[in-house]
């Protein structure tokens, strides 16, 4: 009886094997022929395929030179400096990178419900963002700045008493701003979604001012000639770090890639080309 029972069970378990191993194969040949399907995030990281694996970066495509839309070409493509970041990680690290252009205050919680592998849209790392994502180390600094018309004389916070800002809704910049309302009197806030909204709203003269990024009003400036952009002087830069959801095991092999580029004189190339060559 003990005999019979362990030869069942044995021919019982290949049995199983035998199903497992069927199984297996036909799952890695599930994708050949059929279209190819729209990657989503956080499906692939793990994924034996022949295929590259696609990695959904989500990024607020309106932050010229670190990310938006060139139609130069005649399509619009998504680039900048981010997207060059991205692409490089992607090749050390085997996967494709598939870019979502959303709002700003949207990318945290694409990466909370896993809508985002990851995000790059020069982010910076604050004590709230840590509590619902991950980051990895700082790849560059900026620092924030007084966007206002020149023949306005709003160059210093203490001057934007009584006067109309406006900044990016969900960014650093808007609590930049609210925190300055609490010194300054009279400083009315306008968020927006779009940094091209919130210049257009200085230009027509709807707000007075706005904050936003060094790398990003200079940009705006260079092409509006009415427009001038001050730095606002401060101890803190605002440090840009890729995002995560929070336990991503993506964190350390990125920053890995980072640190290299760092001493392989590829993130200083970068940095030239999107940063510096312009000026
Ligand atoms: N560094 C600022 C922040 O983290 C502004 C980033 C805005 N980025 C963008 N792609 N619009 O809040």
């Amino acid at each position: 009886m003990k005999n019979k029972k362990s030869v069942f069970s044995l021919a019982i378990s290949s049995l199983l094997a035998v199903a497992m191993i069927t199984g297996c194969g036909t799952g890695n040949q599930s994708g050949a022929g059929q279209a190819p399907q729209q990657p989503q995030a956080g499906q692939d990281a793990a994924q034996p395929s022949g295929d590259k694996k696609t990695l959904v970066m989500a990024t607020s495509a309106d932050y010229q030179p670190y990310e938006y839309h060139d139609l130069s070409s005649g399509k619009d493509e998504i680039v900048g400096f981010d997207i060059d970041i991205a692409k490089y990680i992607g090749q050390e690290l085997g996967f494709e990178v598939q870019v979502n252009d959303m709002n700003f205050d949207g990318l945290v919680p694409a990466l909370q419900s896993k809508r985002a592998d990851f995000v790059m849209a020069g982010m910076t790392p604050t004590p709230e963002r840590l509590q619902n994502a991950d980051f990895s180390v700082i790849y560059y600094e900026a620092r924030n700045t007084i966007v206002s018309k020149k023949d306005s004389n709003l160059t210093k916070p203490e001057q934007l008493a009584g006067k109309k800002v406006a900044v990016q809704l969900g960014s650093i910049q808007e609590t930049a701003a609210k925190e300055l309302a609490e010194k300054v009197e009279g400083l009315q806030i306008t968020s927006l979604n779009r940094i091209g909204e919130i210049v257009e709203e200085v230009k027509t003269g709807r707000v007075d001012a706005a904050i936003i990024e060094d790398q990003v009003a200079a940009g705006f400036v260079k092409n509006n000639e009415g427009l001038q952009y001050t730095v606002i002087e401060s101890p803190e830069t605002n440090g840009t770090a890729i995002a995560f959801p929070k336990g991503s095991p993506l964190v350390e092999d990125f920053n890995n890639v980072i640190k290299k580029m760092q001493e392989n004189g590829e993130m200083d190339k970068l940095i030239n080309k999107w940063f510096r060559e312009s000026e």
